[in-house]
């Protein structure tokens, strides 16, 4: 089906470019505008037929689609990568990158997708077990054995995956489980368990915390802190007692475990892994959140157990994203959002996770769905929204790639709350707020605005405008110059209007009107 292929040069990797990372393709910088497919869609070569058209419409770059333990290796030791090929041939027929969701060992805590031979055979594949004496259908991430299956599997995938791709990079990264965390308790109670929690943290945990003390997350220092910040101990030694001390333990194992499985991936085929969060509550604890998933709170704990993970994703359904990003923006974690709603809301978050956070990429979850997903109510047009972004976005990508990381870039979404930002850009100082819309206030702002040089700035969005002044100390008073509406066309800027009068309010603002999505370019003079 596929000539064999060897891993080229340009096999994709993370590289940085001042304070941000990004995804580098064939030497080049790329952008995820991605969006993930229902759990199912994948298992069914017939079924997505249909849904390539649908999702090139959309304007995505980049399709997040789970492979599964169960289909990949119905028998153990017999693998069959026809579901893998098919998947692949079709985003490449389509132009599309994929980024794959290696569902095996736990998909959302619970453990659904490995496969039964591994399901049955509850003595060499451990289950949890809960303080009320219940073995839910939950793999221990204590079960050696199942770590040993699941990275053979693994290994097996990604070395297919070079085999068919290494040259061609249409698969981009790969997300290694889904959703770790344990749901009903807040740690395994299993023997092993049990065993584990009375011993000694490892020396690599607590080796990795002193070696990096300045650069732990808050939440995680206070305790450690709190506890005498110990070099060795038992678990509640080294962070004391309580359920965080537990979530620490579970953190620990799920990301021994995942590390386990990653390594021997990357022993084939090193592109980025990555681990994807269900986020915590506001007041929940850990067992009713995802104890010892890759969460923010425990960022620290999973870089010193799994270093092949590249980073920990956010999936954020909630309405805080920008927090979230700020959370997974920690410790060196670059952001990729790999999971978040479809509608207008996620059309302006993008521009805060691009803009303000460097993420590396940005999909809305359930892309492929035609009907209202009961858990994501939105209407028609709502599902459209990230797509019409998309569209024009992928015109500033190049510029958004060459800015990230430099200081001279940001992002931002402005509702009621948040009716303005100051930041100084490109040798001034931008006051960002809500436009007006015939003395009202737009309800909503979002945009992107990069520093291109000589006093000349991009920006793109909707609902917003933009005051320049000179900086403190600075010599005279900026104007606006000129300003243009326009497009980019292989990647050369081809203006169009030039907007004076009302559209700049007589050359008071720099605006982006609330009923249109526009890219323009303005240049500030000095009198
Ligand atoms: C998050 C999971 O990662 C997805 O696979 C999917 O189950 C969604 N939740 C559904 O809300």
């Amino acid at each position: 089906m596929f000539a064999r292929d060897d891993q080229s040069e340009g096999a994709p990797c993370l590289r940085r470019q001042g304070t941000a990372t990004r995804l580098v393709v064939d030497g080049k910088p790329f952008l995820i505008l991605g969006g993930e497919l229902l759990n199912s869609s994948t298992s069914s070569l017939e079924y997505m037929k249909p849904v390539w058209d649908r999702l090139t419409r959309q304007n995505l770059n980049t399709v997040l689609a789970g492979v599964s333990w169960e289909l990949i290796e119905p028998a153990e030791g017999h693998f069959d990568f026809s579901l893998v090929d098919g998947l692949v041939k079709s985003a490449r027929a389509h132009g599309l990158h994929l980024g794959l969701l290696w569902f095996a060992s736990w998909k959302n805590g619970m453990s659904s997708y490995d496969p039964l031979w591994v399901k049955r055979d509850n003595l060499r594949f451990p289950r949890v077990r809960f303080s009320n004496g219940s073995v839910p259908e939950i793999l221990s991430p204590l079960g050696t054995a199942t770590a040993d299956a699941d990275a053979r599997a693994f290994r097996a995938l990604m070395k297919h995956i070079r085999e068919i791709d290494g040259q061609a990079h249409t698969v981009l990264l790969v997300q290694v489980e889904n959703e770790m965390g344990l749901y009903g308790d807040s740690r395994d109670r299993s023997a092993a368990a049990e065993a584990a929690f009375a011993g000694q943290v490892p020396i690599e945990c607590s080796r990795y915390l002193s070696a990096h003390s300045r650069e732990l997350v808050p939440e995680l220092r206070a305790p450690w802190m709190a506890a005498g910040a110990k070099t060795a101990g038992t678990w509640t030694e080294v962070f004391g007692r309580g359920t965080f001390t537990d979530e620490i333990f579970m953190a620990w194992h799920y990301a021994r475990y995942t590390e386990r499985v990653a390594a021997a991936g990357a022993a084939e085929y090193p592109i980025p892994f990555y681990v994807n969060a269900a986020l915590d509550g506001p007041a929940s604890k850990p067992g009713e959140y995802a104890s010892g998933g890759p969460l923010a709170h425990v960022l620290n704990i999973w870089q010193a157990a799994a270093p092949h993970i590249a980073l920990l994703a956010p999936d954020i359904y909630s309405p805080n994203f920008a927090e979230r990003c700020q959370q997974f923006s920690r410790s060196g974690n670059p952001l990729f959002v790999p999971e978040t709603i479809r509608g207008p809301v996620s059309a302006r978050n993008l521009f805060l996770a691009f803009g303000a956070y460097n993420a590396i990429g940005f999909s809305p979850f359930a892309i492929d769905a035609v009907q209202p997903v009961p858990f994501l109510p939105e209407s028609e047009a709502d599902r459209a929204a990230v797509g019409a972004v998309y569209g024009v976005f992928r015109q500033i990508e190049p510029l958004v790639l060459e800015h990230q990381g430099k200081g001279d870039m940001t992002g931002f979404v402005l509702d009621k709350e948040h009716p303005s930002l100051r930041v100084t850009l490109g040798g001034a100082d931008l006051e960002i707020g809500l436009d007006d819309l015939f003395d009202q206030k737009a309800e909503w702002g979002s945009g992107i605005v990069i520093a291109v040089g000589n006093g000349e700035y991009y920006g793109m969005g909707s609902g917003f405008r933009v005051v320049f002044r000179a900086l403190p100390g600075g010599t005279g008073r900026v104007g606006l110059g000129a300003v243009d509406e326009g497009v980019f066309r292989a990647g050369l800027w081809i203006p169009g209007r030039r907007l004076n009068g009302d559209e700049d309010d007589q050359g008071r603002a720099w605006r982006f009107n609330p009923w249109a999505l526009q890219l323009q370019h303005c240049a500030l003079y000095r009198y």
